[in-house]
């Protein structure tokens, strides 16, 4: 973007963050459990380019992703010793790009295997793949009746395939209402890893888990755990947090302090006042009625609308800080602009600095606390993020 034109917002991204949060996840791994960094949905909307460095610098050395898309951009801007993982979307022809690239992906059908096969034979070169399968959350992965030709095709072309992985995914592991399903699936798992290992094919690595199922149940962390949101700095839900609390002395230390929390936000999104305005008693705001000044106001605009990340859902109800103050959303969240209340907020004026996810040292507002409200996970709202809003990396 020129250097005189703005955007309406912006994010930053904190390296310390970072840093801590890995210091976190890999603290809670047994030892020798690979960590890899999931950056799909652009790194939960982070900027997938602008993590791929940062988890780089804080030593991860592996990385997950949704399609080659995704691996192609982490592919422009890694080291070359950092492994990326394409655990979704490609096209069967794009595993010769993979193969080339030294690029795993997850086989779930029996059309990537044998165009991977393809190439691989062409350019006398080993496809890393990851045998995803089926364990009860029915999304992708070999089902049962596929097995015995998965098995005779992996045996028949051994010096083509690189077996890295053996893999599944949980069909909610960050809820206690999915525990007897999660734990079928683990026994699912250990079941077929056996199928295999009867038929002298062992995965370099078995992978099941994402953070809840590696928090809440770390028999899943096998050798490697697939984790996003709590290297972004929000747990999976607050019944993972609070069993994490319960065993670990309800967030206090043996002298009965209380202890930091143990993850750090790593994103802010920041924007500006764009107006200022008074409302006379028993007045509108902005679109239909939905918001009736029950007084005399003084309303801001702010130029983040639901085209630029700000869910709709969140009218009438999203926060935000203004001059250390959290103010709230009113009206309808326009296609580019809300309204906010700013009566409280002493000399507020155009320009003055409007946080939507950040503190300001001593005020908060959470991405959890408005996804709650809007009724979205921390996944949805973050992922939504528009790409086009400038990143920049900080301390
Ligand atoms: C296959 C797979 N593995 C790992 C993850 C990471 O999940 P989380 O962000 O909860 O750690 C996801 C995300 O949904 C996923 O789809």
């Amino acid at each position: 973007m020129s250097k005189n034109i703005f955007s309406t917002s912006n994010i930053t991204l904190s390296k310390s963050a970072v840093r801590q949060n890995v210091r976190f996840v890999k603290k809670q791994l047994a030892d020798n459990v690979l960590l890899s960094a999931v950056l799909k949905g652009n790194a939960y909307g982070h900027g997938i380019k602008e993590m791929v460095s940062l988890f780089e610098t804080a030593n991860v050395k592996h990385l997950s992703v949704f399609s080659t898309q995704e691996a192609a951009e982490v592919c422009e801007v890694k080291k070359k010793s950092t492994q990326v993982m394409i655990m979704g979307w490609m096209e069967d022809e794009e595993t010769e790009w993979a193969i080339e690239n030294e690029v795993e992906f997850y086989v779930f059908e029996m059309g990537r295997f044998e165009t991977a096969v393809h190439f691989a034979k062409k350019h006398k070169k080993k496809a890393k793949i990851h045998i995803e399968v089926e364990t009860g959350m029915n999304r992708t992965g070999f089902e049962d009746s596929h097995l015995k030709e998965v098995i005779e095709t992996m045996q028949a072309n051994q010096e083509f395939i690189d077996f890295v992985g053996l893999c599944t995914h949980y069909a909610g592991a960050e809820s206690i209402t999915n525990y007897l399903r999660v734990v079928d699936q683990i026994q699912k798992y250990n079941e077929i890893y056996e199928l295999f290992k009867e038929n002298n094919l062992v995965p370099k690595r078995r992978h099941t888990a994402c953070s809840a199922a590696a928090m809440s149940y770390p028999e899943t962390q096998m050798d490697m755990v697939r984790i996003g949101i709590l290297l972004y700095g929000f747990w999976p839900s607050q019944e993972t947090f609070i069993a994490y609390q319960k065993s670990n002395g309800h967030g206090h230390d043996g002298l009965n302090r209380r202890v930091k929390h143990p993850l750090k936000r790593v994103i802010s999104w920041r924007s500006k006042i764009m107006s200022v305005k008074e409302v006379p008693v028993g007045e509108f705001v902005g679109y239909g009625t939905s918001y009736q000044a029950a007084k005399k106001m003084k309303i801001a605009t702010v130029p983040v609308g639901y085209a630029y990340g700000f869910a709709r859902s969140l009218s009438n109800q999203g926060r935000l800080i203004v001059n250390g103050k959290r103010v709230a959303v009113i009206g309808t969240v326009n296609m580019n602009l809300m309204i906010i209340n700013v009566t409280e907020c002493k000399n507020v004026s155009k320009g003055d600095e409007v946080i939507m996810i950040g503190s300001n040292g001593k005020v908060n507002v959470s991405v959890a606390s408005f996804s709650e409200l809007s009724n979205q996970l921390n996944y949805e709202l973050l992922s939504r993020l528009p790409m086009d809003i400038p990143r920049r990396v900080v301390i």
